[in-house]
Parts: structure tokens; C-alpha cells; sequence
């Protein structure tokens, strides 16, 4: 089995905590001492040895790869980091490193995004080891129950049990609101984003539902090969069309920390349900997200569902209910500049 971790995104939606150049998996929140990409490279290591281990990303972030895994205190193989000469998305990343890992041989591959909290790392391993008996017919994703009507996930329906977990009636990509209500309330599960399948199955499926990709990898420049492949993402490309979809629902404490919004509701609040991270003086507050600074006197009067991120050169005060606009305000910085 080999391990694959895609850490190429750049987390827009976190900004300014999320910056271009230092985007959210590398990140230290406040009261933690590793990264989630940090957390994301042990949880690999509960799986495969270390040199089972690839990582997809650009040039800009190879040197924080590996910096926090030589802080992690371990030397990596550069051969097993792939840098992908533009972000395509993940369906091209994961691609990538599949055709890599396959050039040895047929192999199981399970597949982590490097931007969630999973609190449960014991019981996901002993899911994943289960789940490797589906590995040779099935494109395996990992399903965690709903919480919210969240429009940022993958929703999937499942359908007749298999040895373990079922197989995968409907896959729908971040549904709109409405409809990601009426899928909370007929049981669908959210997609993890984790997956696992053998590498010659994942080439067949890459070979039918998505010749845009599987045709640009025949080249054999990789910057030729990112100049032609269209950008998209495996959930669009290949889970919402692929017949041989299983999921296994796995029982643990897991969050996309997605946007500001999600963050909020990772962290224990105080009893008015505001989180802060540093000491705020607070007045008729309540449900307040506040990242400030340690060096500075903050405080709040009068202020419901606020989320306040204050950096040294950026400041964002947005309205709970709205984080996921922060791309929007990136996106417009950037055309800006
Ligand atoms: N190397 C590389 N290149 N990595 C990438 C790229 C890319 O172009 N684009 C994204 N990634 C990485 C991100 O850093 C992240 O770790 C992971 O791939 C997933 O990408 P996101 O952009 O965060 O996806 P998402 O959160 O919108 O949606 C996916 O995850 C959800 C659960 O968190 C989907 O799989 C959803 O169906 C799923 O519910
Ligand atoms: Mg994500």
C-alpha cells in the first residue's frame, strides 16, 4: 500500500490567516503545535513505512513540506515529492502520483487531503486497513454523517451493503442549499475527501469518465502534460460518473477547515459561545469568532455571530453565515494589485 498527500491547495477561504504563499496546511493554529498538514503526514505514517509516502504540490510549497517534516524529525525522499507545475485541481494531482506509484506495479493507494482535523486517527487507520479488501473493484471514498446542509461537500447516497461498507448509488458534488437539505434528511453522508482504490483500476476509470486528463498524461513532459489537462476536480471528474464507487462510513470527529465558519465550530466556546484566542474583554457579546493579536488590548461591545481576524498587515471582520465569501475577497485583492 502506498499513501498519497495532496498539498497543493491554497486555501483562499482562510485568508488572511491563508496566504498564497503560506496556505492553510501548513498553518499552526493558535493552541496546536503541528500543522494539519503535519497531522495529515502521521497519519500516513500509521499506514505506510515513509518511503510509502507521496506528496503532490507546487514549487512554493516543497519547502514547507519539507521543513515541517524534517520537524517532524524525519529525512524524506524529494523523488516522492511531486511538484506539479500549475494547481489543475485534484483530479490531475491525484493522477499524477498514480501514474507515478503505478510505473512499479499495480498497488492500493489511499489518498488524504491535507487540510483536515481528525481527531479519531486510530479508528480512520483501522477503517482504511479494513476497507483495502474493496481496494481491487471499487473506487473506495470514506463517508462521514452530515451535520449541517453544508453546500462545500460531496453528498453520497449509498446503496446495497458490501462485505464492508456499500456501494455508491449517487455522488453529488456540493450541492445547492435546497438540495443538500432534502439530502441531509434522506441519510445521504458527506464525502471525507479521503479515498482509496488499486492504481489500475483508478487508470481505467481516469481512461472512460475523463479521456481530458488520462489523454494530456500520455505525454511525457510533465509541463506539456499541465499545459493540455483540463482542470478538475476527482469528485466532478470521476466520483460522480464512475459506476464502481463503494463508501465505508467512518465514525470520528472530522472537519474541512474549510472556512471561517467551520473553524468556528471546531473550537469550544465560552459559555456565550464566544472563541477567542487571545484575551478579549468582552460586553453584551455573543457567538463571536475572534483571531487577534497577542500583542494588542482588544475588546468587544455589543457584537453577535462576528468573526474578527486581526494579522499584522490584514484585517477581516465578516459576518458569520458569510465565510465562505472570503475568496471573494481575495480573488478581488488580487484583480486589484
Ligand atoms: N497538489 C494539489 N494540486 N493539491 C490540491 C489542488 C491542486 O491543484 N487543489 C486542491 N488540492 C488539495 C487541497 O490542499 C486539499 O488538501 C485537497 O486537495 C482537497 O481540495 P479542496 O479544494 O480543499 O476540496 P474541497 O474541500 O473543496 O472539496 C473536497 O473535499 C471535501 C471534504 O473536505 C471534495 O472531495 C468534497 O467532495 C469533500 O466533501
Ligand atoms: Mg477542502
Amino acid at each position: 500500500m502506498k499513501t498519497i498527500i495532496l498539498a497543493g491547495g491554497s486555501g483562499t477561504r482562510l485568508w488572511p490567516l491563508s496566504r498564497d504563499n503560506f496556505p492553510k496546511q501548513f498553518l499552526k493554529l493558535k493552541n496546536m503545535d503541528k500543522s494539519i498538514f503535519q497531522m495529515s503526514f502521521e497519519r500516513c505514517l500509521k499506514l505506510t513505512g515513509l518511503d510509502e509516502i507521496y506528496i503532490i504540490t507546487n514549487i512554493n510549497y516543497k519547502f514547507w513540506v519539507l521543513g515541517q517534516i524534517e520537524e517532524l524529525g524525519y529525512k524524506f525522499n524529494e523523488g516522492h515529492i511531486l511538484v506539479e507545475p500549475s494547481g489543475k485541481n485534484t483530479l490531475p494531482a491525484i493522477y499524477y502520483a498514480i501514474v507515478e506509484i503505478h510505473k512499479s506495479g499495480a498497488d492500493i493507494v489511499a489518498v488524504f487531503p491535507s487540510d483536515h482535523l481528525i481527531e479519531d486517527d486510530d479508528e480512520l487507520t483501522r477503517v482504511i486497513k479494513q476497507g483495502e479488501q474493496l481496494a481491487g473493484d471499487y473506487i473506495i471514498t470514506f463517508g462521514v454523517h452530515p451535520g449541517t446542509p453544508h453546500t462545500g461537500y460531496g453528498y453520497i447516497r449509498p446503496k446495497e451493503p458490501l462485505t464492508i461498507g456499500y456501494a455508491v448509488e449517487e455522488f453529488k458534488e456540493k450541492p445547492d442549499l435546497q438540495t443538500a437539505q432534502v439530502y441531509v434528511e434522506k441519510g445521504y453522508l458527506w464525502n471525507s475527501g479521503m479515498f482509496m482504490f488499486k492504481t489500475d483500476v483508478f487508470i481505467e476509470e481516469v481512461r472512460q469518465h475523463c479521456p481530458e486528463v488520462y489523454n494530456a498524461f500520455q505525454l511525457s513532459d510533465i509541463n506539456e502534460v499541465y499545459n493540455k489537462t483540463i482542470s478538475i476536480s476527482i469528485d466532478y471528474g470521476i466520483m460522480e460518473k464512475s459506476g464502481r464507487a463503494a463508501v465505508i462510513p467512518v465514525d470520528i470527529k472530522w472537519s474541512d477547515l474549510g472556512s471561517f465558519d467551520a473553524f468556528y465550530e471546531e473550537f469550544p466556546g465560552d459559555e456565550n459561545g464566544n472563541i477567542a484566542f487571545h484575551e478579549v474583554t468582552l460586553i453584551n457579546s455573543d457567538n463571536n469568532l475572534l483571531y487577534t493579536d497577542q500583542d494588542k488590548a482588544v475588546a468587544v461591545i455589543g457584537a453577535e455571530d462576528l468573526i474578527v481576524v486581526d494579522e499584522k498587515d490584514a484585517l477581516l471582520i465578516c459576518k458569520k453565515g458569510y465565510s465562505e465569501k472570503v475568496k471573494d475577497v481575495v480573488n478581488k485583492l488580487k484583480s486589484n494589485n
